[in-house]
């Protein structure tokens, strides 16, 4: 399946397409949510414009349709030129992957900007999706700041719609990437407390139905919704539900011990999704998100899915290989992580290149680069990345685990393992930079170079910029494990060309 392909939902939304409304906005639009409202809203004629803190081609080939504009929201006047003519503005901006500490601060100076902005050049309205819950004493962090941000937004002169979701369900989102990897692997959970918790989870599929739904009913404007699902269950359900689904053994023990921190430290090492995002998941737990009203259903009413469904749903896309945005997508070009290895100044000077010569062709090899971390892991010595991934992950890192969106495609920005798509060129290069805990800076080129007579040299440079003299060590280190993996690895994308 093309990777471009999405699937669209909204085809029994009751509504009706308002393409006059003029310019829709969405931002976030790299993120989870964003990224499958845009097609969405393309499908049934709106003009979007697609805010983006970075842009890459790889966007303008995602939505060719759709005009796109840099902005931050924490720069008032890069957004005044991003909302510039907008009509209603899509608010999809969040920052968990910053982690705990930095999210709360800027999640409110990103919306207090946002919405100056807004009413200084008359949005019509203002769509948010933010979380369920009640200010109490017991709040999660996160939850309080998506309250927060609703808060702020709702107090605008610009109308807003104020949605809140509790669970979203759906292929690679985050919570359901960790409950369907701690139900594949992992055979008994030791149980606090906190999971006998109500919580009423909503599909994506849904989800983005009310995000159209609302903005084709102006009626919607100024009031906050709940949107959910069909069924209320508590986290442990939740599990039991999927493993009834895959038909796993599974043994459930309660446990006296309830420390959020170690719960999240233990399911990062057993799922793709880093502790940083699972602690302020885990932390919404204690809280009870249900929606009690169900006043939305009324305004736009079509039959949403329970529970059971979403995952069969998520299920099937992932065995159909057709993932079409992943929680892992989102990620903060800011981040010291972030740097590209042409913004070097100077340019790594520790380089080690392995190469070989081959008669296979450009496109064959490197349609097998592309699957690279996939089920076959990275072909050979695979337990020597798992290995320095499970040292990540106890280091608080990323680790191997997190895995790819799709088994075969690829697009710039995808994560594979500790690795980030940097750049893409088709039959020529993949460039990965990594994202694990390391003393420096490291990048790893795969490079297809024509050589005479119909033959390829397949190149990969492993590219580091160390930090003190702990960098230098580890690189020096790591140079005869270089020579053992590469040589294997190259052979072995060409005999899978
Ligand atoms: N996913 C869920 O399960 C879930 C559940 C309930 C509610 N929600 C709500 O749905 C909304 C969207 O969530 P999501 O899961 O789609 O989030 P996400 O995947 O983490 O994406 C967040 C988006 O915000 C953008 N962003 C962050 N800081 C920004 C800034 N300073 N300026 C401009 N853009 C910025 C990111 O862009 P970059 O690519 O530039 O980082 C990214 O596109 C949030 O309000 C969230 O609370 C989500």
């Amino acid at each position: 399946m093309d990777w471009y392909s999405e699937e669209l939902f909204c085809h029994d939304l009751p509504t009706k397409p308002r393409p006059e409304i003029g310019l829709v906005l969405v931002t976030g639009a790299t993120g989870y949510i964003g990224g499958r409202l845009v097609p969405e809203l393309l499908a049934r004629g709106y003009r979007v414009r697609i805010m983006v803190r970075s842009s890459s081609p790889e966007q303008l080939e995602r939505w060719p349709d759709a005009e796109i504009v840099v902005g931050d929201a924490m720069n008032v006047a890069k957004l005044r030129k991003a909302l510039e003519g907008v009509s209603v503005a899509f608010y999809l901006i969040h920052s968990m992957l910053l982690g705990k500490k930095e999210f709360e601060t800027m999640d409110i100076q990103a919306v207090t900007n946002f919405r100056f902005v807004a009413e200084e050049l008359k949005l019509k309205r203002i769509i948010y999706l933010g979380g369920l819950g009640k200010y109490s004493s017991n709040l999660s962090n996160h939850l309080k700041s998506r309250l927060n941000v609703a808060e702020i937004l709702m107090k605008s002169k610009v109308p807003c719609t104020n949605l809140r979701a509790a669970i979203i369900i759906g292929s690679g989102s985050a919570s359901y990437e960790i409950i369907n990897n701690l139900v594949r692997n992992w055979p008994v959970y030791i149980i606090p407390a906190w999971t006998d918790t109500l919580c009423q989870p909503i599909s994506i599929r849904d989800v983005i139905k009310y995000l159209v739904g609302v903005l084709e009913l102006e009626e919607t404007a100024g009031k906050s919704f709940g949107i959910c699902g069909d069924d209320i269950l508590s986290y442990k359900d939740m599990i039991g539900t999927l493993v009834k689904i895959l038909r796993k053994k599974r043994l459930f023990l309660n446990s006296p011990l309830s420390g959020i921190r170690l719960y999240s430290y233990i399911t990062s090492l057993l799922t793709p999704v880093p502790a940083s995002i699972i602690q302020c998941l885990m932390e919404g737990i204690k809280n009870e998100v249900i929606c009690g009203s169900n006043e939305i259903s009324t305004i736009i009413p079509f039959k949403t899915i329970g529970y059971k469904a979403s995952l069969l749903r998520a299920l099937s896309r992932e065995d159909h290989d057709a993932i079409y945005t992943r929680w892992s997508e989102a990620y903060p070009p800011a981040h010291s992580l972030a740097m590209k290895l042409y913004e070097m100044e100077p340019p790594p000077h520790f380089i080690s290149s392995y190469s070989i010569s081959t008669d296979k062709s450009a496109r064959d090899l490197y349609k097998s680069i592309c699957r690279i971390g996939g089920p076959e892991g990275w072909f050979h010595n695979n337990w020597m990345w798992r290995l320095r991934g499970f040292i990540d992950r106890i280091l608080m890192g990323v680790g191997t685990s997190r895995g790819r969106r799709s088994e075969s495609e690829l697009r710039i920005n995808d994560v594979i393992g500790f690795w980030r798509v940097e750049d893409l060129i088709p039959d020529k290069r993949l460039l990965l930079r990594a994202e694990m805990k390391l003393p420096g800076k490291a990048w790893l080129e795969f490079l297809i170079s024509p050589e005479m007579q119909d033959k390829n040299t397949l190149w990969v440079h492993a590219y580091f910029q160390p930090k003190g003299i702990a960098g230098r060590l580890y690189w020096y280190n790591f140079l005869p494990f270089h020579f053992i993996i590469f040589k294997d690895l190259l052979k072995q994308l060409e005999i899978r060309s």
